[in-house]
């Protein structure tokens, strides 16, 4: 469907090629053929202006991409290179990778919909096992997973870096991603959200490589030094597994003691390699992985978790 304003575009357009003929005019009347194109023209122009603050003074608090056709009309002018802005969430996500990529990681996106394989099955999940049902999965109706956790790229970075190992090289990748809960909404849970995983693959990497790093990533995001500290958990995916949590920064009103846990991480359960063609006995790893929407919020002090989704202008603005 042409919009009014395309409309007047092509106007202009053919009004513009019109002036090309006034060659073709006889001089005594190229005076008058000229007056009339720009009369035409300033009054399409006119028009174009009036439409213009009409969409920019109009109250669109978001834009509906479940309307009809039609509905949205007007709205695809404000929504130029020009008047759009990144959301807050990539905005920082960038600079999670750029910090990663100073470590000296390489970054691949993970993706939107996935498999049992790649989502259980990779991970070292027993058939069956109850840590299956415990990441509240979505399935479609051909039976395919919108990932719970960025951690179903393990077996794709491990299976596509593992030549690497054999130059003597490490694997060190990071996986930035959107992931999918079938959860209750509130304040803090969102069905839809932002994770980073991390997988280092090398011959003599330890789990304090990857307190190190992880300290290391703390700091620079929130810009100053942080006491860490780790506590057990479980993944089938790790042994040992672990949650890592940092001492809550004073400048965002942390008091001595208080500890927030910020990711899952662990040495890579040897099976896991395995089950990507790598020699768990000649090779060691390590991963984590956490909610990036945590991280933002406790950055700018932010209280409600799906204001990200809510597509509300008034909360993007803010950034
Ligand atoms: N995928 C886990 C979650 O979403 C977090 C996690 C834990 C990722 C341990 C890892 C890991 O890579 O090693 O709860």
């Amino acid at each position: 469907m042409i919009t009014e304003m395309e409309r007047l575009k092509g106007e202009l357009k053919a009004l513009n090629a019109e002036y090309g003929k006034i060659k073709d005019v006889p001089a005594e009347k190229r005076g008058e053929f000229g007056r009339e194109l720009n009369v035409r023209k300033q009054e399409i122009l006119g028009k174009m202006a009036e439409l213009e603050s009409e969409v920019l003074n109009a109250e669109v608090e978001s834009l509906d991409v479940t309307a009809p056709m039609g509905v949205n009309e007007g709205i695809s002018e404000l929504l130029t290179a020009d008047n759009g802005s990144k959301h807050p969430l990539m905005v920082e996500m960038d600079r999670i990778i750029e910090i990663y990529r100073s470590m000296g990681f390489e970054a691949v996106e993970s993706r939107q919909l996935d498999d049992e394989f790649h989502m259980f099955d990779s991970l070292n999940f027993e058939k069956g096992h109850p840590a299956r049902d415990g990441y509240d999965t979505f399935r479609t109706e051909e039976g395919l997973i919108p990932p719970a956790h960025t951690s179903t790229m393990q077996y794709r970075v491990l299976k596509a870096n593992r030549h690497k190992l054999e130059k003597g090289e490490a694997i060190a990748t990071v996986v930035p991603g959107r992931v999918f809960r079938n959860e209750d909404v509130d304040a803090t849970h969102e069905h839809t959200f932002y994770q980073c995983e991390g997988v280092y693959v090398s011959e003599t990497c330890t789990l304090g490589d990857m307190l190190g790093i992880l300290r290391e990533f703390f700091e620079k995001y929130y810009g100053q030094k942080l006491d860490i500290r780790t506590q057990p958990g479980y993944f089938p995916f790790t042994e040992p597994s672990l949650e890592f949590l940092i001492e809550k920064p004073k400048t965002l009103g942390g008091k001595k003691g208080d500890y927030l846990e910020m990711l899952g991480c662990g040495m890579i359960h040897p099976n896991v390699l395995k089950i990507a063609g790598i020699d768990p006995e000649k090779y060691h790893g390590f991963a984590w992985g956490g909610g990036v929407d945590r991280l933002v919020m406790l950055k700018y002090g932010l209280d409600d978790v799906r204001n990200f989704e809510a597509g509300r202008l008034s909360f993007l603005r803010e950034f």
